[in-house]
C-alpha cells in the first residue's frame, strides 16, 4: 500500500489493497480455537450493514446524536435483564472487556475516594486467573493488586481472599469463567466476603456473560455469577466476543447511580466545551454497539441458546478426547466452552506446532504459578463441526510426541543475561540485545511467527514473568518498527 499517494487512487485498488492485508488472517472456518467468535454469514452480514450504518454516530454528545442514546440504551437494556440486575442498576456501553474493566476499577477507586476518605492505598483482591487488563487498570489507575491464589480446581480460594482482606480493599474480584481455564470463581462466597468488609465486588463475566445464561437456560449446571449474588456490584460482559458482535463492542453493568457516576469524567478546566464522557474515549464511533444491538435483537434468547448448545456439545466432545488420553491433562473441568489442556510427559510446544502443521489454530500458553506451560481452546459456534476432526487430529499429534524438550545452553545461557538486566533497557548491566537481531535468530519474517514456534515458546515459557513481558514489548515493538 502507498504511504500517502499523491494522487487519490481508485476504489478497487485501495480495497483490493485491504483484501491483501488480510489474506492471512485468521477466519471463522472452524480451524481457529482463539480469537473467532462467529455466529454464521447472516449474522455477520448483518452486523456489516448496521455497523456501516452506524459508523457515523458520535457518542461523544449524545444530545447532538439522539441515536447514540437510542442504541445504547436498547443494548444497556438488553444486558440488564440477562444478568437479573435489580432495579436501578444502570450499564454504559464501552469499546471493550479491556475498558469495562477498567472502569469498573475507577468507579470502585473513586466511590471509595467519596465515601471512605480513610483509604489512602487502594487494594484490589485479584485472583491470580483473572485477565491480565485487570493489571492495567491497576496499572493505570493507581491501585494495587493483592493476588488471591487459586486451588486446583483453579477455582479463588476465598480463604485466601479472606486472609488478605483488609481496610483499604476498594474491590474484590472474580470472573465468570477465567479465560484460561474456563471456569467460574465462587463468586457468592467472594460476594459475601465483600460485602462483610463494606467494599464492592466485579464480576468480570467478558467471556461468559452472553453463553453462561443460555447455557443455563438449555439445562447446563452453571454456578451463580451475575446480580442475583447478594453482594455482587459491577459486571463487565463483551458483546464483541460471545455476543457475536464486531470488535469494539463491551457492557460494563454497574448496581446503582453513584456507582456509574463515579466513572464518568468531567472537565471544565480548559477554553473550550465542558466535557463529560462516560467511556476512556472522546470521539466514539456507536458502528460497534449498533451492530452488536442489532445481533442481539437478530439471535434473541432462541438463537443464542440454540449457538450455546452447539458449543457446548463440541466442547464435551474434545474434553473427552483430553480426559480419555494418558498422554493429556485436563487442567481444570471447563464451565464453558473454553479449557486448558497439557501434556503428561510430552512436549506441549510441540505438540501445539503439530496442530498448527495440520492446519489448527491453537493457544500455546506459558506456565504462571499453579498453572503450568498448556494448550488453550476457545470455542465458537465456527468450531462445532470441525471439532471431531480437531479431536482425531490432536489423538493423531501425539504419536511419538517427544518428552518435554529442555532448552539448549545457549538458550539459557542468554536468558541468565537477560535476567540480569532488570532495568529493562537491555543496554549494559544484562546483554544488549538488538531486536531485529532477536526477530532473526528466532525465525520471525515479516511479522509473522514461523510455523515451527516451539523454541520461541520454550524461551518464553523459561523467562521469569518480568523477561517475558520485556522481551513480549520488544518483539511487537519491532512490528512496528
Ligand atoms: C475474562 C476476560 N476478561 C477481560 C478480557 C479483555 O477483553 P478485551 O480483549 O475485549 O479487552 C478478556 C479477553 O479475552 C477475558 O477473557
Amino acid at each position: 500500500m502507498n504511504a500517502f499517494p499523491q494522487h487519490g487512487l481508485s476504489k478497487d485498488s485501495i480495497l483490493s489493497g485491504l483484501a491483501d492485508a488480510r489474506s492471512r488472517d485468521l477466519t471463522a472456518d472452524g480451524r481457529a480455537f482463539a480469537f473467532i467468535y462467529d455466529a454464521g454469514q447472516e449474522t455477520r452480514e448483518l452486523a456489516r450493514e448496521a455497523f456501516a450504518s452506524c459508523m457515523s454516530i458520535n457518542g461523544l454528545d449524545p444530545t447532538a446524536y439522539p441515536s447514540a442514546r437510542a442504541i445504547e440504551r436498547g443494548l444497556v437494556k438488553a444486558c440488564l435483564a440477562l444478568m437479573n440486575a435489580p432495579e436501578g442498576a444502570l450499564g454504559t456501553c464501552t469499546s471493550g472487556g479491556t475498558e469495562s474493566v477498567m472502569l469498573a476499577v475507577k468507579a470502585a477507586r473513586d466511590f471509595a475516594r467519596k465515601t471512605r476518605p480513610e483509604v489512602t492505598a487502594p487494594k484490589m483482591l485479584l485472583p491470580v486467573t483473572a485477565h491480565a487488563c485487570f493489571h492495567k487498570a491497576a496499572h493505570y489507575l493507581g491501585v494495587e493488586v493483592v493476588s488471591v491464589e487459586v486451588g486446583d480446581d483453579f477455582r479463588a480460594s476465598v480463604a485466601d481472599a479472606r486472609g488478605k482482606m483488609s481496610r483499604d480493599v476498594i474491590l474484590v474480584v472474580g470472573s465468570a469463567p477465567s479465560y484460561a481455564h474456563g471456569v467460574v470463581d465462587p463468586i457468592p462466597e467472594l460476594a459475601a466476603l465483600a460485602a462483610e468488609h463494606g467494599t464492592l465486588m466485579h464480576v468480570d463475566a467478558c467471556v461468559g456473560g452472553l453463553v453462561l445464561p443460555f447455557l443455563r437456560e438449555a439445562g447446563v449446571e452453571v454456578p451463580p455469577f451475575d446480580f442475583q449474588v447478594p453482594g455482587v456490584t459491577s459486571v463487565s460482559m463483551d458483546l464483541h466476543k460471545y455476543g457475536f458482535a464486531p470488535k469494539g463492542s463491551s457492557m460494563l453493568l454497574v448496581k446503582s447511580r453513584a456507582l456509574r457516576d463515579a466513572h464518568y469524567f468531567a472537565c471544565a478546566t480548559w477554553t473550550g466545551y465542558t466535557v463529560v464522557n462516560s467511556t476512556t474515549l472522546g470521539s466514539k464511533s456507536l458502528a460497534a454497539a449498533g451492530a452488536a444491538l442489532a445481533v442481539v435483537q437478530h439471535l434473541g434468547r432462541e438463537g443464542y441458546v440454540t449457538l450455546a448448545r452447539a458449543m457446548w456439545s463440541a466442547t464435551q466432545h474434545l474434553v473427552g478426547v483430553v480426559e480419555a488420553r494418558p498422554e493429556l491433562r485436563l487442567l481444570a473441568k471447563p464451565h464453558m466452552n473454553l479449557f486448558a489442556f497439557t501434556t503428561t510427559e510430552g512436549d506441549v510446544f510441540e505438540l501445539a506446532d503439530r496442530l498448527t502443521a495440520r492446519g489448527w489454530h491453537v493457544q500455546p500458553t506459558y506456565g504462571f504459578g499453579n498453572s503450568p506451560a498448556h494448550i488453550h481452546l476457545t470455542l465458537d459456534p465456527s468450531n462445532a463441526p470441525s471439532a471431531a476432526r480437531f479431536g482425531a487430529d490432536l489423538e493423531a499429534s501425539l504419536a511419538d510426541l517427544p518428552n518435554r524438550m529442555e532448552l539448549p545452553p545457549e538458550a539459557l545461557g542468554m536468558l541468565a543475561a537477560l535476567e540480569g538486566d532488570q532495568d529493562g533497557d537491555g543496554d549494559g548491566d544484562g546483554a544488549g540485545l538488538d531486536p531485529a537481531m532477536l526477530m532473526g535468530a528466532l525465525g520471525v519474517t515479516d511479522g509473522m511467527l514461523p510455523n515451527q514456534s516451539a523454541h520461541i515458546h520454550r524461551i518464553l515459557n523459561a523467562a521469569s514473568p518480568a523477561l517475558r513481558e520485556k522481551l513480549v514489548v520488544l518483539f511487537v515493538g519491532e512490528l512496528f518498527a
